[in-house]
């Protein structure tokens, strides 16, 4: 056949997403096809898709929509739309991309090889948003890697029940299932064989993991997690305010393993928007929550998501989530403008914020927090941290002393997830180095291997 054996994988939207990536890439292993990072050679295109915001759904479409050529001149290319758009949209996708080959839905993926079988053997324009029951038990246990990746994505949970007003993941992704813990420990345990030293454990809602099962609950987990050998990090996302336990954050504290840092997406400092997106906590709540978490853990660094502009916000409304950011001191923030999610409740809500005024508040807000991030990072110069190295530095910093600039610039990540930029010629991808950090930037850190350069 005119197939070279080539697969281009291209993914949008969050890491649950990186790692089906990683899955749909096993797949194609399996049926003949590399993963390829040349665009040009690949006979298998996908497009791993996100609707979570307007923007990300547009990125799917124009990304795909670009293979309507090449498809003209080389017909046998596999063109496939798989995820949250695929699974949101159906067939309706072949209405903008009459080209695609398969629309491979978030709960298709184990039957991703058969489709591929039957494009390869004359079939066109198929469509597989069914559910299924075993969503990742289906599929390759070892996914294709890049050997120098020293941390994982491990998917423990799909799905979510918690409708939000603004959010189409229950609609996408379905309802919440937990996979079973031997599950997930025999994955990790294989991953670690592979070099792997760090893995975020991924769900909507980690806190709730299990009960729906009856299976142990997500702090058991983390205690089951921390004790494979050859492992040396633990991080996971994400936590849902509502369900953040004390056994949890006790977990946190006495986990060695399971770093210093947790995200913990608040969304709102407004009572009234809170209840009106239906998260199921208010503003005291979060902050008794992030008291706790700080009394317990000493070290924690905590991050979050913000959206503003969610309809109905007024100015009043966006200065309590100033307050309550000015008040909490997050380590980091993701900040977002509401976007319309038409199968999401919210987009029928009246008063709809007006874009330039969403916009506004984002700047505003963001500016606003890049001096926390700056006086957190600040608060560091001078202490020793724990980075495990994930690379050479493509950054170079005036930090660099003369008679340094022949070192290798490395780059880590400390437990409360801050990057750091070192020199380090005799350190390897995936040690954990002791450094002292020197100097503080918005979003970075510069430091020195201890006892080095201190003569
Ligand atoms: N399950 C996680 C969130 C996953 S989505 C949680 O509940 O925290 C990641 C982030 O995208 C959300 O935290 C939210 O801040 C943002 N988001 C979700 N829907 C959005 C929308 N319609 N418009 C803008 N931002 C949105
Ligand atoms: Fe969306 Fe809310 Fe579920 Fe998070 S918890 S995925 S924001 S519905
Ligand atoms: Fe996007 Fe789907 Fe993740 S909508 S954020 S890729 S669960």
């Amino acid at each position: 056949m005119k197939y070279k054996g080539f697969a281009y994988i291209h993914t949008i939207g969050c890491q649950m997403n990186v790692y089906d990536s990683e899955k749909l890439a096993g797949i194609l292993n399996e049926k003949g096809f590399k993963r390829t990072d040349t665009l040009e050679k690949a006979d298998v295109v996908v497009c791993n898709t996100c609707s979570i915001r307007h923007k990300a759904e547009e990125k799917a479409f124009s990304f795909l929509g670009r293979f309507a050529k090449k498809k003209k001149t080389t017909p046998h290319l596999i063109t496939v739309m798989a995820g949250c758009v695929a699974q949101q949209e159906g067939k309706k996708a072949f209405e903008r991309l009459p080209h695609l080959d398969i629309v491979l839905g978030t709960q298709a993926f184990s039957r991703f090889g058969q489709h591929i079988e039957s494009v390869k053997s004359g079939q066109r324009k198929l469509v597989d948003i069914e559910d299924s029951s075993d969503i990742y038990e289906a599929m390759p246990d070892t996914a294709c890697f890049n050997e120098n990746q020293i941390s994982k994505f491990v998917t423990i949970m799909q799905g979510c029940d918690n409708y939000c007003t603004y959010c189409v993941v229950p609609y996408v992704r379905g309802r919440e299932r937990s996979r079973n813990p031997e599950s997930i420990v025999k994955e990790i345990e294989t991953l670690v064989s592979a070099g792997v030293k760090e893995v975020t454990l991924l769900g909507q809602n980690v806190n709730s993991y299990g009960i729906k099962e009856e299976e142990i609950s997500f702090h058991k987990l983390l205690e089951k997690v921390n004790q494979i050998k050859g492992l040396e990090r633990i991080r996971f996302a994400t936590s849902h305010p509502k369900d953040l336990s004390m056994e949890l954050i006790y977990a946190m504290r006495d986990l060695e393993k399971v770093c210093s840092h947790l995200h913990l997406p608040i969304q709102s400092g407004s009572d009234k928007i809170l209840k009106k997106m239906n998260r199921g906590y208010t503003r005291e709540n979060i902050i008794s929550q992030i008291m706790a978490l700080r009394n317990e853990c000493r070290q924690i660094s905590v991050s979050t998501d913000i959206i503003v502009g969610f309809p109905s916000e007024t100015t009043r409304d966006f200065n309590d989530t100033m307050d309550l950011l000015a008040q909490i001191e997050f380590d980091s923030i993701f900040a977002f403008a509401y976007s319309d999610r038409s199968s999401a409740p919210a987009a029928k809500f009246p008063d709809q914020v007006d874009e330039e005024e969403k916009m506004k508040r984002l700047n505003t807000l963001l500016q606003q927090q890049d001096h926390y991030t700056e006086k957190k990072n600040k608060a560091l110069v001078g202490e020793t941290v724990s980075v495990l190295v994930e690379g050479k530095s493509l950054k170079t910093r005036d930090g660099f002393q003369k008679g340094l600039n022949k070192m290798n610039q490395m780059t880590g990540r400390t437990e409360s997830n801050k990057i750091v930029h070192f020199p380090g010629n005799e350190v390897q991808i995936g040690d954990l180095v002791d450094l002292k950090i020197r100097n503080a930037y918005p979003h970075s850190l510069w430091g020195d291997p201890l006892g080095a350069y201190d003569k």
